[in-house]
Order: structure tokens, then sequence, then C-alpha cells
């Protein structure tokens, strides 16, 4: 890869493009705490995380970081680390406490000063409406099993644009709808913690379709911004050259990308999945829906990468017939291999298989620090490594013609990680849980000095990154 030479502080530096959106993002569930407060109802995570054994420690998220009370404070935060733009869910029962109207006032205020604050410290909000914790009231109906979530989601989303979007120009309909559907419905590690795997598949067809609503909705209000969906994808690899890891690895690829990705970007399911699924679970689509999904057509993809898989064969399950592969290489605090390039190919496949769709990174980050004392977490040189290689990726993507205009970091805070509790630390900033004080860590202030130079200054490039 060639550096350009900007001559900035005397040599090569990676310069991003001009406007390029570096910003930071959360969840609703994983900082807001002030879980029962504010006229606020449950969520399936309220629900799940109460349940002895759920999650790591039993922690949940009762107080969090208390980004509810603190946000006036964090966005100061954000201020000084030059964030552009900050990625935050709203919690549909915080302003919607039963999940339909009415709305909960002081649940809607929350958010409304949030914005409000942001946009006042030159911060751009990009919000996510679906970041996982589906109010509970829905869930007894079934929740995302139930094709009436369809229209009460839409309308959800409806009462969000006509409050926010008057100052909100960059929505995110739903946040990796795989993990909802198969990590919620099928492997049953997240709220609401269901084993079937029909149900899943019902659930991700219900998902795409309340995507496709909510930007038909958005349209129609003309507020004249943008609106994207959120999706976790992996570059997929067999793990050896036989026909049979092949296959698997297609059908992975199939059912774990281009399933979204397809109907999002294409207006249909890929065939190869659907004829499985028909096949194997009786699963069905209407006409109506699938041309409902065909005339949605969003502005943006959001990409959340964090690590390829490996897939080999294997008859553990008549239809998710394979395993994945641990290969040799160095992991974070998750169990997850850092593979940089992987953000390079799956953004290059994208461009080519997708007709170079506009994207955003809504997510990249690593977790470290699981057993460390403040003072060794707050020098997370790795953390830095992680970020500045995918960094290097993405930007040889963008030099490659990829439609790049944003980065995210996972996470702003430590934060609440779902099934794992508090034990696994993405955040550039610190948190202890005992105080609730905040502390940067070393790649805030790396990540602060990216920003101001839009890029990767060559004090902080090594050659091993390339
Ligand atoms: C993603 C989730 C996000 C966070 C990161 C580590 O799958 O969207 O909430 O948990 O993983």
């Amino acid at each position: 890869m060639q550096l350009k030479d900007k001559k900035k502080g005397g040599g090569n530096m990676i310069q991003f493009p001009k406007n390029f959106v570096w910003g930071a993002a959360t969840a609703a569930y994983q900082v807001e705490g002030a879980a029962f407060e504010g006229g606020k109802g449950p969520s399936i995570w309220d629900e799940f995380s109460h349940i002895e054994g759920n999650i790591s420690q039993n922690h949940n998220g009762d107080v969090s970081c208390d980004h509810y009370h603190q946000y006036k404070t964090d966005v100061q935060q954000m201020k000084a680390l030059g964030l552009k733009s900050y990625r935050f869910s709203i919690a549909w029962a915080r302003v919607m406490p039963t999940g339909r109207l009415p709305m909960n006032q002081e649940g809607l205020d929350f958010y409304s000063n949030l914005v409000d604050e942001l946009i006042e410290n030159g911060i751009e909000p990009i919000v996510t409406l679906y970041h996982w914790d589906l109010p509970q009231s829905l869930q007894l109906e079934g929740g995302w099993m139930n094709p009436n979530i369809v229209n009460d989601f839409r309308d959800y989303a409806k009462a969000m644009f006509h409050a926010l979007g008057d100052r909100v120009k960059q929505w995110i309909t739903l946040n990796e709808p795989w993990v909802v559907a198969y990590a919620g419905h099928y492997a049953g590690r997240h709220a609401p913690g269901l084993s079937d795997l029909k149900s899943a598949v019902t659930v991700s067809h219900h998902l795409i379709l309340s995507h496709a609503m909510a930007v038909e909705q958005y349209r129609s209000m003309a507020f004249g911004g943008d609106i994207g969906i959120t999706l976790n994808l992996y570059p997929i690899i067999a793990a050896s050259d036989s026909k049979e890891d092949a296959l698997s690895a297609t059908f992975v690829d199939g059912y774990h990308n281009r399933w979204f990705l397809d109907p999002v970007l294409k207006g249909s399911y890929p065939k190869d999945i659907l004829e499985i699924f028909k096949k194997n679970l009786g699963f069905e689509v209407s006409d109506e829906d699938m041309s409902i999904i065909k005339s949605a057509h969003c502005d943006f993809l959001g990409v959340n990468y964090y690590f390829r898989k490996v897939i080999k064969h294997s008859p553990i399950h008549e239809i998710l017939n394979f395993e994945e592969v641990k290969p040799e290489g160095s992991y974070t605090d998750m169990g997850w291999e850092i593979y940089p390039e992987g953000l390079y190919k799956l953004l290059m496949r994208l461009k080519e298989d997708y007709d170079n769709p506009r994207m955003m990174i809504t997510e990249n980050g690593a977790a470290y620090g699981e057993d460390s004392v403040q003072e060794e977490r707050l020098k997370d040189d790795l953390r830095i490594d992680f970020l500045k290689s995918h960094f290097i990726q993405a930007y040889r993507a963008i030099e490659s013609g990829v439609r790049v205009e944003g980065y995210y970091v996972w996470s702003l805070f430590d934060n609440f990680e779902w099934a794992y509790g508090y034990t696994k630390r993405f955040g550039i900033i610190d948190i202890n849980y005992d105080t609730l004080e905040r502390s940067w860590k070393k790649s805030a202030t790396w990540y602060q000095g990216v920003i101001a130079d839009n890029g990767i200054t060559p004090s902080v490039l090594t050659k091993s990154n390339l």
C-alpha cells in the first residue's frame, strides 16, 4: 500500500477523506442504567438479565454506566475527544413503556435533551431505533415472532421520526438482526432466550420487513435525512479445500450475510438459503411481504465488523451442519480473532456484490483488560494496535473506491456486554463500576489525535500495521 506524504508532522501519513465521520457507539441497555426510572417500562433485557444464571456473575443493566443521568458530562467527554458523531440507541420501552402509544414524555425528553446537547456541542447524532431491548409487553404477545410486531415497529419508528426527525438526520432501523433472530431465538444466549430454529428464521423475516416499513415510513415524512440498517457481517472462509467445507462455508455466508444483505440491498432473499428454509422448516414468504421489502431503499449500510469465520462441515445439525474453527492467531478477551484484513475483504466484497453502497463502519473495537486493575486497564496499547490496524484496512478499501463515510468505535465506554455482563471491557473510556467514574484510557487520547489529524500520524504508524 502506498502511503501519502502529506508533510504533516514531517512524515508520511494516512489521511482520511475530508468530512470523514469519526464517531463512537453505544446502545441503550448497555449504558443507560435507570432501568426502572422515569416511567420506563420493562424490556426483554430487564427480564432476561434478572433471571439467575443468564448473565455472567448475574450482572444486569439496572445502573450500568448511568448514562441516563450523566449524559451531559458524557457529551463533554465526547466533545473533548473531538467526536464528529455519536451513535446511540433508543430504548423503545423508555419512550413507549408498553411498546405502543401513549408515549412516556419523560422518556422522550431524555432523548430529545441528549440530541440537543450533542448538536449544541457540534456532535451529530446517529440514532439506532432497535438495539435489542424489546418492550416486555410486546414479548408477551410473541415479540418478533408475532407478525403484528411489524406494525408496532413502524408506529414506534414513526413516533420517533416525528419527535426527533427535525434534528436527527441519520437513522439506523435495526442493529444486527442476525443476533436478534439467532442469539435470541435459537442459541438462547440473548433475550428472550428461546431455542427454536424455525422461530429464529421467522423472526429474521419480521425484522427485515420491519426495517422496510420503517424506511418507507421515514420517506413518507420527507425529513430529508438518511436511513439505513446495521448488519453484523463476516468474511467467511472454508477451513479446507474439501467440497463439504466449501458447501458449509457457502451456507454460513448465506444465512449470516446474504440472508440480510440481499433483501435489504437487492430486494430478495438468496435463493439457496430460501430453498433450505422452505424445504426443512416450511418457511414461506408472501408476495405482499416481498413487494414491501423490494420497494424500500435505504441510504446506507451500517457494517459491524469484529472478526472472520472459518467454517468446516460438521453433521451436528441437519440444517446448520457446520462448526467454526479457531485459526492460529491473536485473540481479544472475547475470544475473537484479530483479523484486520477481514475488514478490507468484507468491504471489497460489499462493493463488488452489492453495487458499492454508501457504508459506515457502525461498530468495530476490542475487549481488553478483563482481569486487570484500573491502572493497567488504562494502558491499553493493545486496543490502540487493534483500532489502528483496522483503520488502515478501512483506508485501503476507501483507496480502492469503497464508499466508507464514517467509522464508529465500539465503544465509547466500558459497558454491559450482554451475556458477559461487565466482565468484558470494550471502552476507550474506562468505567469504575463502584464509583461510576470515567477515566480516559490511552486509546482515548490516541483516538483524539487521529480525529484531530483526520488520519494516522507517523509516530503511531509502524510497519507491522501494514
Ligand atoms: C455487537 C453489538 C454491540 C456490542 C458489540 C461488542 O454485536 O452490536 O452491542 O455488544 O457486539
